[in-house]
């Protein structure tokens, strides 16, 4: 992963760059990397937008051809993204990350990055994935409303952290979790997964159909659907049915 390395100065999408070389039929090698210094028109989850300071932080897309993976499963493609991710925060840098349901990278209580996944499937199968993955490296300033609710590396290190070294460790240690996924090892994914999730096991607000609820993390299933305990009931949410409250 990462031994096709492209770096691009300034482009609306990462993700969308590799989707488009995917239409014109462009040959890709599994593992490549597009990385670029600013996104114009950066995408996040949920049709929202991904803001990032030019030449700060780390966006990037990898380009995979999980064939093996049965579409029902897709989400261990995730779990094994963010835990890798994860993995580079804590073991090469020291940052006691967590991973928000289904695929925050969190610190404490703010975020400090994202992933965009972009299957493209075909019959029962994910023929290609583009794997879209924002980090905030050097950014110290966050507009208004993000100002609660955002980190980044180097205010939690309280020092400037190189991009390409975070960029070479995320690649390597996916590299790890993509092959644990390659030979099906789907329950140590989501051991990992469970062990680094942020409220797990934690009593906390959800907004659910527009209420405040208290509920518990007690797990995902295979579809990577959310499993809460609500009322001492356990019932499960798809990422678009509840939103974290977070203080
Ligand atoms: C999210 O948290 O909503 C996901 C954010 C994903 C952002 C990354 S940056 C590189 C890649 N290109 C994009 O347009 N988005 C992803």
């Amino acid at each position: 992963i990462g031994q096709n390395f492209i770096k691009l100065s300034s482009v609306d999408s990462t993700n969308n760059f590799l989707k488009q070389c995917l239409a014109n039929s462009e040959p890709l090698t599994e593992g490549t990397v597009i990385m670029a210094d600013e996104q114009f028109a950066g995408r996040g989850q949920l049709n929202s937008k991904w803001l990032s300071e030019t030449g700060k932080n780390l966006t990037f897309s990898l380009y995979l051809k999980p064939h093996f993976l049965p579409a029902m499963h897709q989400f261990y493609l995730n779990i094994a993204i963010s835990n890798g991710i994860n993995r580079a925060l804590r073991d090469a840098f020291g940052i006691n990350a967590t991973i928000k349901w289904p695929n925050d990278i969190y610190y404490e209580n703010k975020k400090i990055g994202g992933v965009l996944i972009e299957n493209i499937l075909s019959g029962h199968h994910i023929k290609h994935s583009i794997i879209g993955i924002g980090l905030n490296i050097n950014q110290s300033i966050f507009q208004e409303e993000l100002k609660t609710k955002a980190s980044s590396l180097q205010l939690i290190l309280q020092q400037r952290v190189n991009i390409l070294q975070v960029l070479n460790e995320i690649c390597k240690h996916i590299e790890v979790e993509y092959l644990k996924l390659r030979s099906n090892k789907l329950e140590l994914l989501t051991t990992d997964y469970l062990a680094h999730l942020f409220k797990y096991k934690l009593p906390s607000l959800f907004r659910i159909n527009g209420e405040e609820k208290l509920g518990t993390i007690v797990g995902i299933n295979e579809q990577g659907n959310l499993m809460l305990n609500l009322d001492d009931k356990i019932s499960v949410f798809g990422f678009k049915e509840l939103e974290f409250i977070i203080d």
